[in-house]
Parts: C-alpha cells; sequence; structure tokens
C-alpha cells in the first residue's frame, strides 16, 4: 500500500524527481513532507530517496533558504493557492522544520554511500547558518518562526494567542490571519530578520528541538567526511540551542512555546510537550515524569488512537480539527523516536501498533480522528509510510 502511494505521487520537472503529499490536495514539493519521504524511500530504494533531496536542495535560495513550497513546472492556481500566497511565484518564502540532516543521515543508514553526504554537507551548512543568522537576530540561540505555516501545524491552538484568536474558531478565520501575516512581511520584501520581533515573535518547542537533533545529525555527517570545524561547530550549537530551550522553556518539567522578547509561556497542551524527546533535551527523570503525567494520562494524550495533536482536557481540541486535536502519522514519529532515545520501547510500540491500525482501518489519510480513528483530510497522503521506519526499529527492539 505505502509502496504504490509513494510510486503514485512521484512527479518529474526537467532532470528533478520529487514525491507530492497527495495528488488531489497537495499537488507540489513540500520540505518537511519531502524528507519524510527519503526517510521513507530509503525502505525500498535508497536512490530515489537522494532524488527527493537534491529536488529540495537544487530550490536552495543563496541566504541558504529551503522554501516550505515548490511549485516546479505549475504555478499554484489562484483558487486553492494564490501565486504569490506564501511570497514568491515558483516558491514560498516560508521554511518548515529543518529536517534535512536527519533525513540524509538515515539514507546514509542504510546504504553507507559517503559519496552523497560529501555531496548533501555543504547544503546542510547553509541551511541550518540560515536559521541561525535570520531567524535569531538578538543571538539568544532559538529559531523563531513568521508564521504559523512554518511549524507545519498550520492551525494549531498554540498560536492562537499570538494570531489574537479564541480557542473556539473557524479554521477559515485562522487561515485568514495567517495570510494577513504574510502581507505584513510581503510589504517588507520578506526582510525577516528585522521585523520578526513585531509581527510574530514566536519560539516554538518542536522546530527547537528538531534543530538540535539536525545540527547533531550535521556533527555525525561532517565526523565521517573527517571535517573537524563543522563538527565541532554544529556540536557547540546543538548545546547552546538545547540550555537555551531549557532556560527559556522549561517550566515544571514541560517545555512551552513562548510568545514575545520576554518569552511568556504558551501554556497549551500539544503533542510539542513530547519533541523534546526527539531531540534528547530531557533528563531520564523528566521524560518518565512527561510519559507516566501526559502521554499516559486518558484525560490527556492517551486517547482510543494515539496520539492526539492536542491534549482532549483543552479548551481548543477538536477531535476532527486539522491541527487542533486529530493524530498525524509524522507527530506520531517524532514521539515514537523520542521515546526510543530514552528506552520507552513499550509506549514506542503503543505508538506504532495504533498508527498501525489507524491505517488499516481508514487507510493513507492525512489525519486520524484519535477518538474513533476515522480518517480525515487528504486521501493517498504519504506520512502513513512513517509506520516502515518505525517497524524496522521495532524488530531491532526485539
Ligand atoms: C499541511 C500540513 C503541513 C504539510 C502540508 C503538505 O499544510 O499542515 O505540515 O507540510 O500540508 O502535506
Amino acid at each position: 500500500m505505502v509502496w504504490q502511494v509513494m510510486q503514485d505521487n512521484r512527479r518529474h520537472s526537467g532532470q528533478h524527481t520529487y514525491t507530492v503529499p497527495s495528488p488531489d490536495s497537495y499537488p507540489f514539493q513540500w520540505f518537511w513532507d519531502s524528507c519524510f519521504h527519503a526517510i521513507i524511500l530509503r525502505h525500498f530504494n535508497p536512490e530515489l530517496a537522494k532524488q527527493e533531496l537534491r529536488a529540495l536542495a537544487a530550490r536552495q535560495f543563496k541566504n541558504g533558504m529551503i522554501p516550505h513550497m515548490i511549485y516546479w513546472d505549475k504555478p499554484p492556481p489562484e483558487t486553492k493557492f494564490p501565486k504569490i500566497q506564501w511570497g514568491r511565484r515558483h516558491a514560498s518564502s516560508l521554511v518548515q522544520p529543518p529536517m534535512l540532516a536527519a533525513a540524509v543521515w538515515a539514507i546514509y543508514q542504510t546504504d553507507g554511500d559517503k559519496q552523497f553526504l560529501r555531496e548533501m554537507l555543504p547544503v546542510i551548512n547553509r541551511f541550518h547558518h540560515y536559521f541561525l543568522y535570520y531567524r535569531d537576530p538578538y543571538h539568544h540561540r532559538l529559531i523563531g518562526l513568521i508564521n504559523p505555516d512554518e511549524s507545519g501545524e498550520d492551525n494549531s491552538p498554540r498560536f492562537d494567542h499570538a494570531l489574537r484568536l479564541r480557542a473556539h474558531q473557524q479554521i477559515e478565520k485562522n487561515y485568514h490571519h495567517r495570510l494577513k501575516l504574510i502581507e505584513l512581511y510581503r510589504r517588507e520584501r520578506f526582510v525577516i530578520k528585522h521585523h520578526m520581533d513585531r509581527f510574530h515573535w514566536v519560539r516554538d518547542v518542536p522546530i527547537n528541538a528538531i534543530f538540535v537533533a539536525n545540527l547533531r545529525y550535521q556533527s555525525y555527517i561532517a565526523a565521517l567526511l573527517g571535517d573537524s570545524k563543522i563538527t565541532h561547530a554544529a556540536q557547540g550549537l546543538a548545546g547552546e540551542v538545547s540550555a537555551a530551550m531549557r532556560r527559556y522553556m522549561l517550566q515544571d518539567g514541560v517545555m512551552n512555546s513562548t510568545v514575545g522578547l520576554e518569552y511568556r509561556p504558551i501554556k497549551v497542551k500539544t503533542w510539542a510537550m513530547f519533541a523534546p524527546l526527539f531531540g534528547e533535551l530531557h533528563s531520564q527523570a523528566e521524560a518518565e515524569s512527561l510519559v507516566g503525567r501526559h502521554l499516559l494520562n486518558p484525560k490527556e494524550f492517551k486517547a482510543p488512537y494515539c496520539v492526539p495533536t492536542v491534549a482532549m482536557d483543552e479548551p481548543s481540541f477538536d477531535a476532527a480539527g486539522f491541527w487542533r486535536g486529530p493524530v498525524w502519522i509524522a507527530t506520531n514519529w517524532f514521539i515514537f523516536k523520542g521515546l526510543l532515545n530514552y528506552n520507552h520501547g513499550t509506549e514506542a510500540q503503543m505508538i506504532l501498533k495504533d498508527s498501525l491500525k489507524l491505517i488499516s482501518r481508514s487507510g493513507l489519510r492525512e489525519q486520524y480522528n484519535p477518538l474513533t480513528g476515522e480518517g480525515l483530510g487528504a486521501t493517498n497522503f504519504t506520512w502513513g509510510g512513517l509506520v516502515l521506519d518505525m517497524l524496522a526499529d521495532s524488530q531491532k527492539l526485539k
């Protein structure tokens, strides 16, 4: 089933090949989706996985940024994806969580091709430099989002406060507010560095936790290639971002995203509280408590189908509300990997089991209702393929 969708969703443009997340709903290339695709494709054919990442690298901007959407041949139709919706004609002006180094490293784990590492390390170096230079203007070592879409969780309630929205809201209204934000940046020609503290100063937990993990992968890649300068720089930065996250975000054992220059905590319980496990930002004792108090709590995240993206006792929880409750397989994958970092094999298996149940019950859908298991949103959606990666890990556990 996964291989079929990965083949059906594959597209070519000139010498480039990439995969669309869903032919009807998402007919372009998306950044973090492509990183997930590479992680899935390596289990079938590492060459296809490399092509997926090469297509991203081919569209890297001079300043190192890789856009969150690449339209390739067809600029989007005005109706669904207005042409310059995200800032440019052939690509967007936004980013998504920096998963490139993780995807490159995963491919290397499969085929040991050092030449590919050599090809991708400069791309990763420039990409990470972009985040540090343009997204952290005061050098606090936390990267910022200019728009909720950059988290990959478009309408997550973590951004309600910054967008001045209430817990109960229409998805259209949320979208409208996000587009208004883009308009502000467009007027400033996307010179983000100088305006982010005015328009949308959010320091989000998952993107920073993912950045820490990816800085570590960058250091492993550089070490393998004998580049000691990059190895140490990336290791050092991973330490600095981790320390900043603990300093500005950690409260009572939970990391909260923050808003404003004074780092006010955004206390909305979402899956984001488990993302630091992926970046190994917690002590073992803190991890135990997160799992016991929150992940396995039947009032919060222990739903009939795990893991809801928003805690069930949050006022904003909506079991069919896009990023306001449904299970997404990629967030399950991050939590699964995070749990393995802390030897929580049993809970990791539970997440894998629920992910498999959802797919066999409802097919490869974009999201799933955590209470009923019903499939929601896009069809023939690629992310479900990440269960293969989880299965490969779980085999090693046995
Ligand atoms: C939605 C998701 C985003 C994803 C995109 C393409 O916008 O919120 O994370 O990258 O669809 O699948």
